[in-house]
């Protein structure tokens, strides 16, 4: 009866650990290593890089021509491992870096905070004078807010990275808005995106949007209006 249980067991354990490795393996598959990610996110930091200097670029260029400046501040990030790999599960693709390389534009994000509406199209004009760059793809969440009451001007940019291979474009993803948006989205993404909200919720924030718009509209009025009182005054 002894003998028998052992035999049992051992059994047990032999299925256990065979299940347990087919367990191991598939999970494996769904898993980008550590190596391998690295790997894959080297050119897209460069890009990222060279794209952000551009912009500061031409913001200080903006400034000295005409004595104001359409950028607040940039944000950049690199999307972490762990993203990617929720990203191409729920796109139902395999988890490796290459269906990331082929398929994912946003491993690299710039995200450029403007003062006001007019300045994300005073300087997104100026990104479409950089021949260097390529426009893969826009999205005018500003003229065109989802339903949400999201807006920012989306934009993925071709950026040229040079190796010993030769010259390739890697996208980088670039979402401008003005501060007031950025407080919208921060708190939006925080509270509700992508989640379960109530109704309650959903039009406080659609009305957040729209009270936010008109406050920047607002602002921007009284700017206007004291530069023209003090033309002289330096801006900085
Ligand atoms: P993702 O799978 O989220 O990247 O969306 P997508 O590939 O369809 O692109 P889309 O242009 O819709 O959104 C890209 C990014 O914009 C998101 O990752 C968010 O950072 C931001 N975004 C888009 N819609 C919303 C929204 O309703 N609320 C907030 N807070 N952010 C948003
Ligand atoms: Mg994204």
């Amino acid at each position: 009866m002894i003998a028998r249980k052992n035999d049992y067991s051992s059994e047990l354990i032999k299925e256990m650990n065979t299940a347990l490795s087919f367990v191991a393996a598939s999970t494996k598959t769904e898993r980008i290593s550590q190596e391998e990610y690295d790997q894959l996110v080297e050119p897209y930091k460069e890009a990222m890089t060279r794209l952000e200097v551009r912009m500061n670029g031409l913001n200080e260029d903006y400034r000295k021509k005409y004595r104001d400046y359409p950028i607040h501040n940039i944000q950049a990030r690199i999307k972490s491992r762990k993203s990617i790999e929720k990203k191409l599960l729920f796109r139902n693709l395999p988890v490796t870096a290459y269906t990331a390389k082929d398929n994912l534009t946003d491993i690299a994000g710039i995200r450029v905070i403007c003062y006001f509406v007019e300045d994300i199209f005073s300087i997104l004009s100026l990104v479409r004078t950089q021949t260097d760059l390529l426009i893969l793809k826009e999205s005018d969440y500003i003229h065109y807010p989802k339903s949400s009451g999201y807006k920012s001007y989306h934009m993925v940019l071709g950026v040229p990275v040079y190796r010993i291979e030769g010259m390739q474009y890697y996208p980088v993803e670039i979402q401008f808005r003005t501060l007031a948006m950025d407080l919208w989205a921060s708190m939006e993404h925080r509270i509700c995106y992508k989640g379960e909200t109530s109704e309650e919720t959903t039009d406080a924030f659609q009305n957040y949007s729209t009270e936010l718009s008109e406050m920047e509209r607002r602002m921007k009025h009284l700017l206007d209006e004291a530069r023209r009182d003090n033309p002289q005054e330096p801006i900085l």
